[in-house]
């Protein structure tokens, strides 16, 4: 018997954002395959779902503060995972990863700023962008040998000109998973970058 991370999960019928949205959105049956939204089936670890339940069966689902406890295993894993320290009360929380983007495009820059993206990626990583009145800057990937790759050249030339770096890690669409070359390239570039 499979052990339970391992059992795929049929979705169709609940909802579900890429089964069901086939027929919703696109009015398409199930001979396609939904490989247009990274949605998972698998199933959750059971301690998460275990902790959910546990948490619903007190019925109080009154506002609720970032928890302490949260804040704190954040930190902590930061500093085992990367030695990186990582202060507490500096762990904000969000409810996607978009919002967070953009909280931090509203924190980090004003309109106008340039702000570098790398194409072919997460739509909203465009939209976010324009959407606040910032200047996209793209530094679109090239192809070489069959996977993609950071064109440095044209990513030198548009960091010059930007505030802030959205990297895609890994990479959306194209599933690279950077080197650490590849990262420190990206690092010791910030200087290029207009602080004012
Ligand atoms: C690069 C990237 N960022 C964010 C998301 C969505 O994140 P969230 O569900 O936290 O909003 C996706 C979903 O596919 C993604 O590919």
């Amino acid at each position: 018997m499979k052990s339970i991370l391992h059992q795929s999960l049929d979705r169709t019928g609940t909802d579900s954002v890429k089964w069901d949205g086939l027929d919703r959105w696109f009015h398409l049956k199930d001979d396609v395959l939904p490989l247009w939204v990274a949605d998972i089936d698998i199933r959750t670890a059971p301690s998460i779902s275990e902790a959910l339940t546990a948490r619903a069966a007190t019925g109080e689902f009154g506002y609720t503060l970032f928890s302490r406890d949260a804040q704190a295993a954040v930190s902590s894993w930061y500093e085992r995972r990367h030695k990186l320290k990582v202060d507490a009360d500096h762990v904000l929380f969000s409810n996607g990863v978009v919002p967070g983007l953009t909280h931090i495009v509203e924190a980090l820059t004003e309109e106008g700023d340039g702000i570098v993206i790398q194409s072919p990626v997460y739509p909203p990583f465009h939209e976010l962008v324009t959407g606040l009145k910032r200047e996209l800057l793209d530094a679109p990937l090239r192809q070489s040998d069959g996977r993609y790759e950071m064109d440095f050249d044209v990513l030198e030339i548009q960091m010059r000109k930007a505030k802030l770096f959205l990297l895609c890690s890994p990479h959306n669409p194209v599933g690279r998973v950077w080197t650490e070359v590849e990262l420190k390239q990206v690092v010791d570039w910030h200087v290029v970058m207009t602080s004012s």
